[in-house]
C-alpha cells in the first residue's frame, strides 16, 4: 500500500516533469510574485498615479497568471498522452489514483496542494477586487484610453463635475447596471484594439442608464423650485469688445404635488407627476416628432406638427423615449462651448483682456481655424493671437506685451478645451440642448407647432413661459440689488 502511494505521488512528479508544465509553474510563480508586489505598493497608496501601472497590475499580470495556472494540467495531460502511446501500463496510468489519509507523504502532498490552492484563491480574489476597483476610477475611464477619451476627459476636468468619478453618472448603483457595463467596457476595448470606435463617438448614448437613477443621487427634483437668477455677458467683436447684459429669471421650477409646491420647467417634464414621452425621426434626438404627456390626473395629450401622420402604436413601443434630465442637460459635464460663449466667459472674468482690441473676433477666428493635430492647434491658436497684434498693434505689442501673451494663452486654453481633431470633437458635433442657441434645444419641441389633434394644447413657444427679462443687453452689469429691491 504505501509503496503503490509514494508511487502515485512519485507519478505525479513524473507526469509533471514536461516543459509545459514547468513553464505554467514558473510564469503562475512570477506574475503571482509581482501581483503580490504591486498589491503592497498599491495597499501603501503608491499606485493610483498611473492608468497603465494599473492595467498591468491587475489585467495583464493576472492573465499570466491565470494562462500559467492553466498551462500546468495541460502540460500533464499531455505527457500522459504521450506515456500511453508510448505503451505505459494501464495500472500507471490509472487516472483516480486510491487515495490513503494515513500516508504522511499523501497528506503532505495533500498539504502543499490545499496551501498553494489558498494562496493562488487570495491572489485571484483581491486582484479581481483591485481590478474592478481600478476600473472604476477616473484615471482609467479617462486616461488609459488617452486620444479616445481627451476630449470628454478635458471637458470633464474643467466642469462643475470634475470631483464627481465617471462611473458615479455612467453606471449608478446596483449589480446589473455594473454587470452591463463590465460587458459594454470590453465591446469598447475591444473596438479600441481594433480602431473601429466611431469619431467622435457617437452621441447621445444609447445604452446610458436613465439619468434619474443617477443624477438624483446628487440633485433630485423635490429639491429645485423657484426661479433661477442668471446674467449673460455677451461680447461684440467689435474694436472694443463691447459688453452686453441680459438679466433673466430662468422658471427652474421643481417641487411635486406631495410636495405642496410645484412647477416651472423641471416639474413639468419629469415624470415623479408628469411623464412625458417623445419620438425623433434621427439618432441624435433633434427632430422630435411626436410627443406625450401624461399629467398627474391621468390625462393623455398626444401632440404632433400638423400635416404629419400619427404614429403607430407600434412605432410608439419601440421609439419612444421617456424625458429625463439628460435631454436638456446633455452636457452637464463634457461641455464643448461654442468659441464665441467660452470667450465671453473669459472677457467676463478677466475684464482686462477687453483692453486688446478685437480680441473676441481675432480669438473665435482663430480657434475656428482647422489643424491637424490638438497639440498643433493649441499652439497655431497663441500664435495666430500674438501674431496678430505684433503686426497690427506694434505699440501695444512693444508696451503690453504680457497683457498680449495672457490673451494667446486665454485663447489657446478655449481651443484646447473644445476642440479635438483626432476624435473630430467639437462644440458643433456635441451641441449643448439646454436653451436654444446653441442647438434647437428646448424648440425642438417648444415651436408652437406642436399640438393635440384638437389644438387645444400646444408646446409653447411664449419667451415669458421659460424666463422672464429682467435686463436686456445693457451696456454695462446689472445692479442687482436695485433690480430686487424694485421688484
Ligand atoms: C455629471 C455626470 C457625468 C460624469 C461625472 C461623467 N459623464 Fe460622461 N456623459 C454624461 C452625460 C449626461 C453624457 C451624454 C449622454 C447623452 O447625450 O446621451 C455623457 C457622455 C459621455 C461620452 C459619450 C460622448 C459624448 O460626449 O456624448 C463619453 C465617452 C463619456 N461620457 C465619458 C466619460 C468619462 C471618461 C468620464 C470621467 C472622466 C465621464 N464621462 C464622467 C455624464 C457624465
Ligand atoms: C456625485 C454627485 C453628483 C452627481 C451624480 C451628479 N451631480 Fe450635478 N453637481 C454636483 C455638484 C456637487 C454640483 C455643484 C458643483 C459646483 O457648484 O461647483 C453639481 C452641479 C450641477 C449643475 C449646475 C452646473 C452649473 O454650471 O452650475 C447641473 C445642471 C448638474 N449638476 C446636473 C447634473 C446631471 C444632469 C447629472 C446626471 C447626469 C448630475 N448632475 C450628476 C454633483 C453631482
Ligand atoms: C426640460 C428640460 C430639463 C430637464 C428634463 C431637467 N432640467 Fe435641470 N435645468 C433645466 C434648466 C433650463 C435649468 C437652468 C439652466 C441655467 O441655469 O441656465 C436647469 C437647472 C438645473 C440645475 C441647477 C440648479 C440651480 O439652481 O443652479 C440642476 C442641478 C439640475 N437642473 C438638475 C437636473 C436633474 C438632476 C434633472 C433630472 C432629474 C433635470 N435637471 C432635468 C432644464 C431641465
Ligand atoms: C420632448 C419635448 C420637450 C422638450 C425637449 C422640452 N419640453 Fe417643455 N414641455 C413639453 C410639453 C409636452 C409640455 C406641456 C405642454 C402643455 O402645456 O400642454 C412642456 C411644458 C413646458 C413648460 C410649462 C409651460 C406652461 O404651459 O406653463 C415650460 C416652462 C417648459 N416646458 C420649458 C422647457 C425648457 C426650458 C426646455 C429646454 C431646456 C423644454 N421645455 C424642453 C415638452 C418638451
Ligand atoms: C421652452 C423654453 C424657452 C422658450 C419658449 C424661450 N426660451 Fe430663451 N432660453 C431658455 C433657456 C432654458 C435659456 C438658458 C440657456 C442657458 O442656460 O444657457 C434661454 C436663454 C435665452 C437667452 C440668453 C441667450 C444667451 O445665452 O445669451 C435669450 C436672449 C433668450 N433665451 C431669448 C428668448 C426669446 C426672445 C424667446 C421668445 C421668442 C425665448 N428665449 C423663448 C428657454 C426658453
Amino acid at each position: 500500500m504505501a509503496r503503490n502511494q509514494s508511487g502515485t505521488t512519485a507519478r505525479m512528479f513524473n507526469l509533471a516533469n514536461n516543459p509545459i508544465t514547468l513553464a505554467g509553474v514558473a510564469l503562475t510563480t512570477l506574475s503571482g510574485i509581482g501581483i503580490v508586489t504591486f498589491v503592497i505598493v498599491h495597499l501603501f497608496g503608491g499606485l493610483e498615479a498611473s492608468p497603465y501601472i494599473g492595467m498591468f497590475a491587475y489585467v495583464i499580470l493576472p492573465a499570466f497568471f491565470v494562462v500559467g495556472l492553466a498551462l500546468i494540467p495541460l502540460g500533464m495531460l499531455l505527457r500522459r498522452r504521450r506515456l500511453a502511446r508510448a505503451g505505459a501500463t494501464a495500472a500507471e496510468l490509472r487516472a483516480y489514483p486510491t487515495l490513503d489519509f494515513n500516508e504522511p507523504k499523501l497528506r503532505r502532498a495533500a498539504t502543499i496542494f490545499l496551501l498553494l490552492t489558498a494562496a493562488n484563491a487570495v491572489i485571484l480574489g483581491s486582484v479581481s477586487f483591485l481590478a474592478v476597483e481600478h476600473s472604476e476610477t477616473v484615471a482609467f475611464c479617462g486616461e488609459t484610453c488617452h486620444t479616445v477619451m481627451q476630449p470628454e476627459y478635458t471637458a470633464y476636468a474643467n466642469s462643475p463635475h470634475s470631483r464627481v468619478a465617471c462611473v458615479e453618472c455612467h453606471i449608478g448603483p446596483g449589480a446589473s447596471w455594473f454587470v452591463r457595463s463590465k460587458l459594454d467596457g470590453l465591446r469598447q476595448v475591444w473596438h479600441t484594439v481594433r480602431d473601429t470606435y466611431h469619431r467622435p463617438i457617437a452621441t447621445p448614448l444609447e445604452t446610458l442608464r436613465p439619468a434619474r437613477e443617477t443624477c438624483e443621487q446628487c440633485h433630485w427634483p423635490g429639491k429645485h423650485h423657484g426661479d433661477k437668477l442668471r446674467v449673460f455677458a455677451r461680447f461684440a467683436s467689435d474694436e472694443a469688445n463691447t459688453p452686453a447684459y441680459t438679466a433673466m429669471l430662468l422658471k427652474t421650477g421643481g417641487g411635486s404635488l406631495d410636495l405642496g409646491t410645484h412647477g416651472g420647467i423641471h416639474w413639468w417634464h419629469i415624470y415623479s407627476d408628469n411623464r412625458i414621452r417623445y419620438a425623433a425621426a434621427d439618432d441624435r434626438r433633434e427632430e422630435i416628432v411626436w410627443v406625450e404627456l401624461t399629467t398627474p390626473a391621468g390625462e393623455v395629450r398626444v401632440y404632433t406638427r400638423e400635416g404629419d401622420e400619427p404614429l403607430p402604436p407600434e412605432v410608439v413601443d419601440a421609439e419612444a423615449r421617456i424625458m429625463d434630465c439628460i435631454d436638456c442637460h446633455n452636457r452637464p459635464t463634457h461641455l464643448f462651448q461654442q468659441p464665441s460663449w467660452a470667450l465671453d466667459a473669459i472677457l467676463d472674468h478677466q475684464p482686462e483682456l477687453r483692453a486688446l482690441p478685437f480680441f473676441k473676433r481675432e480669438a473665435v477666428r482663430a480657434i475656428s481655424g482647422d489643424y491637424p493635430s490638438h497639440a498643433e492647434g493649441v499652439e497655431a491658436v497663441r500664435q495666430a493671437i500674438l501674431e496678430f497684434y505684433r503686426g497690427t498693434y506694434p505699440d501695444l505689442w512693444s508696451t503690453g506685451q504680457p497683457l498680449v501673451e495672457a490673451g494667446a494663452t486665454a485663447a489657446a486654453q478655449t481651443y484646447g478645451r473644445t476642440v479635438f481633431p483626432a476624435m473630430d470633437t467639437n462644440w458643433e458635433t456635441h451641441p449643448n440642448h439646454i436653451g436654444h442657441e446653441q442647438s434647437p434645444g428646448c424648440w425642438r419641441c417648444h415651436d408652437d407647432e406642436m399640438a393635440t389633434a384638437d389644438g387645444e394644447h400646444v408646446i409653447p413657444m411664449d419667451c415669458e413661459n421659460c424666463h422672464v427679462f429682467l435686463v436686456e443687453d445693457a451696456p454695462e452689469p446689472p445692479d442687482l440689488a436695485a433690480l430686487v429691491a424694485g421688484s
